[in-house]
C-alpha cells in the first residue's frame, strides 16, 4: 500500500483539481468519476487512477438500505465523507450536498457547503437542479469551494419529476435543460453531472459548455463518466439501470465466500493449524499441571 505521508511533492502535484478538469476536457481527455462510501474504496479508486470519487447521495441506497436519496442527512453525508478522505489523496474528492442542506437559502447553502471542506476535507461539493439551485451555486462558489451541477434526472425531485426516469426527450425540455447548463456555468460550476437523458441533448450540451461534463446515462459525447461504486462492481440488488455497465460481480463473489466460511465452521475445518496460536511445551506442562 503506498504511504502517501511520506510520498513524493511529484504526487502531491498530480493532485487533480477544477481547473485540471478543464485542462482535461480543453485536451480532449475523458474524465472517471465514481462513487465510494468508506475508506477502503476511496483508497481503490485513487489508486486505479480514477480522477473523481464522488461521496453521494446514493449512499442512502447503497449504505443505508433506504428506497430514495431524500432521506440521507448531513451528519451522515460528513460521516461517510470523512471515511472516503482517508482513502483519497489524488482524485478530486466530491461531496454530495443532500436533500434539504441547500434549498432553504443561500446562507444555509454555504454554511453546509463549507462543513464539508472544513470539517470532512471535501475538495468540491455537488448538488442538483437549476433555477434555485443556481442561486445557491453562486452563493457557494462565492465562499470559495467548487462545485459540481447535477441536471437531467436528479432524483432529489424525483416526485415532481414524475418518477426516477429520463428526462429531455421533448424539445421543450431538451432547449430548457441546455439554458440550465448555461445558467450553471455561468453561476460558476467547474463541471456539470448530466443524468439520464437523449445522447444528443448531452453532446450539444458538452459542445457548448466550457467546463465539463460528466455522464451518468447520458451516452458518450459528455467529457467523463460516473458509475455508482455498487453497480459498477456488480453489489446491487434487483433492478440495475440500462446505463449501467457492470465489471465485476463482486456480490456474487463475497456470497460465496461467505458461503465456504459458513460451511468450513460448521465442518470444523476452520481454524486449523496455520491460524492458531503456540506456546512453548515447557510453559504448557506448567499451566497443565497449574489447571490440574
Ligand atoms: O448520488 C449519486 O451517486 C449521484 C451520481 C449518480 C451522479 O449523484
Amino acid at each position: 500500500m503506498p504511504n502517501y505521508a511520506t510520498d513524493s511533492p511529484a504526487l502531491e502535484a498530480a493532485k487533480v483539481t477544477p481547473a485540471e478538469l478543464v485542462r482535461m476536457k480543453d485536451r480532449g481527455e475523458k474524465i472517471a468519476m465514481v462513487t465510494a462510501y468508506d475508506a477502503p474504496s476511496g483508497r481503490l479508486a485513487d489508486r486505479a487512477g480514477v480522477d473523481c470519487v464522488l461521496v453521494g447521495d446514493s449512499a442512502a441506497m447503497t449504505m443505508f438500505g433506504r428506497d430514495s436519496t431524500v432521506s440521507v442527512t448531513m451528519e451522515e453525508m460528513l460521516l461517510l465523507t470523512r471515511a472516503v478522505r482517508s482513502g483519497v489523496r489524488r482524485a478530486l474528492l466530491i461531496a454530495d450536498m443532500p436533500f434539504g442542506s441547500f434549498q432553504v437559502s443561500d446562507v444555509a447553502a454555504a454554511e453546509h457547503a463549507i462543513q464539508f471542506v472544513k470539517d470532512a476535507g471535501a475538495d468540491a461539493v455537488k448538488l442538483e437542479g437549476a433555477g434555485t439551485s443556481t442561486r445557491r451555486i453562486a452563493a457557494i462558489v462565492g465562499a470559495g469551494i467548487p462545485v459540481i451541477g447535477h441536471l437531467g434526472l436528479t432524483p432529489q425531485s424525483a416526485t415532481l419529476l414524475g418518477g426516477l426516469k429520463a428526462q429531455g426527450r421533448t424539445a421543450e425540455q431538451a432547449e430548457r435543460m441546455c439554458r440550465d447548463a448555461v445558467a450553471l456555468e455561468e453561476a460558476g460550476c467547474c463541471a456539470i453531472v448530466l443524468e439520464a437523458i437523449p445522447e444528443p441533448v448531452a453532446r450539444r450540451i458538452s459542445r457548448a459548455a466550457r467546463v465539463p461534463t460528466i455522464g451518468i446515462g447520458a451516452g458518450a459525447a459528455c467529457d467523463g463518466q460516473v458509475l455508482v461504486w455498487h453497480d459498477l462492481l456488480g453489489l446491487s440488488d434487483g433492478h440495475v439501470a440500462r446505463f449501467v455497465k457492470r465489471y465485476a460481480a463482486l456480490g456474487d463473489e463475497i456470497l460465496s465466500a461467505l458461503q465456504n466460511y459458513v460451511s468450513d465452521v460448521r465442518g470444523s475445518r476452520f481454524p486449523d493449524a496455520s491460524h492458531t496460536y503456540k506456546m512453548p511445551q515447557s510453559e504448557l506442562d506448567l499451566f497443565e499441571d497449574h489447571v490440574q
